[in-house]
């Protein structure tokens, strides 16, 4: 409100400016002097006014571009799990943030530009050249018309050029990323002057088309300077006769003149803002496409909350397609889990076992039947309770950089360090206090200063600390010594009898991980094969006894 009051206010002070020079002049070569002295006080007013407008629009134009990176940030993290599988969501989202550093930049010339206090001037600007020569006007109007014209080819130029750069600059980007993060296989692969090879070619593209681009930009660049200055020069060389010939004041003469200027100065801003829209509209695109993404896997208008589970897990009829994959990954699926069981599922690879744990987590839904726990579809419940009373670990443990304490807690900030190690204890990781720095240990980017062992620990850390009723170990052991996975199974069966027993579905390839269920399911190309204990297994299902030869112990 207080901008825009004062955007008015400025308005009304550009629009007189060249009036009070008309009259300053004319009278100081009249002779007077006071009224050129109050006229300086005036421009030193509006100077000292300006740089506090800047300052209100660039601390609104802050708040804009924080905002819509919050927004941008939570609409990814609320993107379901199969948009960050297919899309590299990293990339993406660093692409959207190009963009709404783009659209804030757009913004800030549209604001800064005074555009609303601009055209009004203009107006009065047109109307009082047109009042001293109709032949001025049509010239100021043509020169316009013809530098439009010009402007719209350049920005059709650019914008091409701007979309070629974007894209091949943002690829390069991404694999300069990649490689930096692969650095260990680039080594081991000795594709150092590979790596080089392939970035010279492609910086080499990314070179030329910022070549081009700045050509463009440049020759917007010489239009508009030559936009302002052009207008000042015809109203001088149309005008000045007249002065000559007495019929003109030289005040008003210069009144006219920078009321040229003052004409053109929308069309040459609007070319400008033309201009921008087109350079940054590739950078823009991707945070809209962005913005359009809607979750696949959405929470009930009505959520259930979960309790912890009482009865049983079913898995009904099930079938289950990838996005974009041409054949299905489960077919017919039906299975129960009993609150409180041990379950395994084991199978060659690729059979579909950690697909199954996907949807019971809730990161698909399947394409036909349903998942219930204790009687309630999956897509009923509110993803926070589910999410309370399920815990899901893999084989490749996700490890933020910063603490091992915090990463032990994750999800549960105020969860304090008693408790923290506790569960380290529990999950035989007492790794985690034993270093010189104990919890506040840093684990270094993405965990890389832990070993494999070291990193699953710490995951299953986590688990004791949040005490699911419903876990799912998928390979969660794989990368532990026997003795240490011993360790931590006889801590699973003490959480086991916790919080009136916790449900376990296991994963894994190693048979002394599985052979204790209570039950095991057997699963091949998408479909359960059998089921039931190690030694019914071993007597009946040739797939069992075949997968028993090939497990390691
Ligand atoms: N995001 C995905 N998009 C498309 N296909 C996928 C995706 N994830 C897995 N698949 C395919 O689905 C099939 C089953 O994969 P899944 O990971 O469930 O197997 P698995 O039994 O867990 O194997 P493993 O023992 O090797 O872990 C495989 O053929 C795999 O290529
Ligand atoms: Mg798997």
């Amino acid at each position: 409100m207080f901008i825009a009051f004062v955007t008015v206010l400025l308005a009304a002070a550009n629009a007189a400016f060249p009036l009070i020079w008309q009259i300053l002049i004319d009278q100081a070569i009249g002779g007077s002097v006071d009224q050129v002295i109050t006229a300086v006080f005036v421009v030193l007013f509006m100077v000292r006014v300006v740089p506090f407008v800047y300052l209100l629009k660039t601390r609104f134009l802050n708040r804009y571009e924080f905002n819509t990176r919050l927004q941008l940030f939570k609409h990814v993290l609320r993107l379901s799990v199969p948009f960050h599988k297919d899309k590299e969501s990293t990339k993406v989202l660093l692409e959207a943030n190009k963009g709404v550093s783009a659209a804030t930049g757009l913004l800030r010339m549209f604001l800064q530009g005074d555009i609303i206090a601009d055209i009004p001037v203009a107006v009065f600007a047109f109307w009082y050249i047109g009042a001293h020569s109709i032949v001025a006007l049509l010239v100021l109007v043509i020169f316009l018309v013809a530098f439009w014209m010009l402007s719209y080819w350049l920005g059709q130029k650019i914008a091409k050029v701007e979309e070629e750069y974007n894209e091949v600059d943002n690829e390069v980007s991404a694999r300069e990323r990649e490689v930096v993060q692969q650095i260990e296989m680039v080594k081991l692969h000795c594709a150092e002057s590979q790596e080089e090879r392939w970035f010279r070619v492609s910086a080499q593209k990314v070179l030329e088309l910022d070549n081009r681009k700045v050509a463009y930009h440049t020759w917007f660049q010489l239009m508009a300077s030559l936009a302002h200055v052009l207008p000042f020069c015809i109203a001088l060389l149309i005008f000045l006769p007249e002065v000559t010939k007495g019929t003109l004041t030289v005040g008003t003469l210069i009144a006219l003149q920078i009321y040229a200027t003052m004409a053109v100065g929308p069309v040459g801003y609007l070319a400008s803002m033309y201009h921008e829209i087109k350079a940054n509209a590739a950078k823009i695109k991707p945070a809209l496409q962005l913005l359009e993404q809607q979750p696949t896997v959405t929470e009930s208008n009505a959520p259930v909350e979960m309790k912890p589970l009482r009865h049983e897990i079913c898995f009904k009829d099930i079938a289950f397609q990838y996005p974009g994959a041409d054949k299905p990954v489960l077919c017919g699926i039906s299975l129960t889990v009993a609150a409180g069981e041990k379950v395994a599922v084991v199978g060659k690879t690729g059979s579909g076992k950690t697909t199954l744990a996907r949807l019971l987590v809730r990161f698909y839904d399947p394409d036909h039947g349903l998942v219930t726990m204790d009687g309630t579809d999956l897509r009923q419940l509110s993803f926070d309770s589910l999410y309370r009373q399920i815990s899901y670990v893999t084989q490749e443990v996700p490890i933020f950089s910063g603490t091992i304490g915090e990463n032990v807690r994750y999800g549960l900030p105020d969860c304090g360090n008693d408790h923290v190690m506790v569960a380290c204890v529990n999950a035989s990781a007492d790794f985690a206090f034993q270093q010189k720095q104990g919890l506040q240990t840093l684990v270094g980017e993405l965990g890389e200063k832990l070993s494999g062992g070291e990193r699953q620990r710490l995951a299953l850390a986590r688990i004791f600390l949040r005490h699911p009723s419903v876990l799912i170990l998928d390979e969660a052991t794989s990368a532990l010594d026997q003795m240490t996975e011993r360790e931590v199974q006889t801590a699973f069966d003490r959480l086991l009898q916790m919080n009136g027993g916790t449900t376990m579905v296991v994963i894994a390839h190693r048979i002394t991980t599985v052979k204790n269920a209570d039950r095991i399911f057997v699963m091949d190309k998408g479909r359960i094969e059998d089921y039931g204990t190690h030694e019914e297994l071993l007597g009946r299902c040739n797939l069992y006894q075949e997968l028993c030869r090939g497990m390691t112990e």
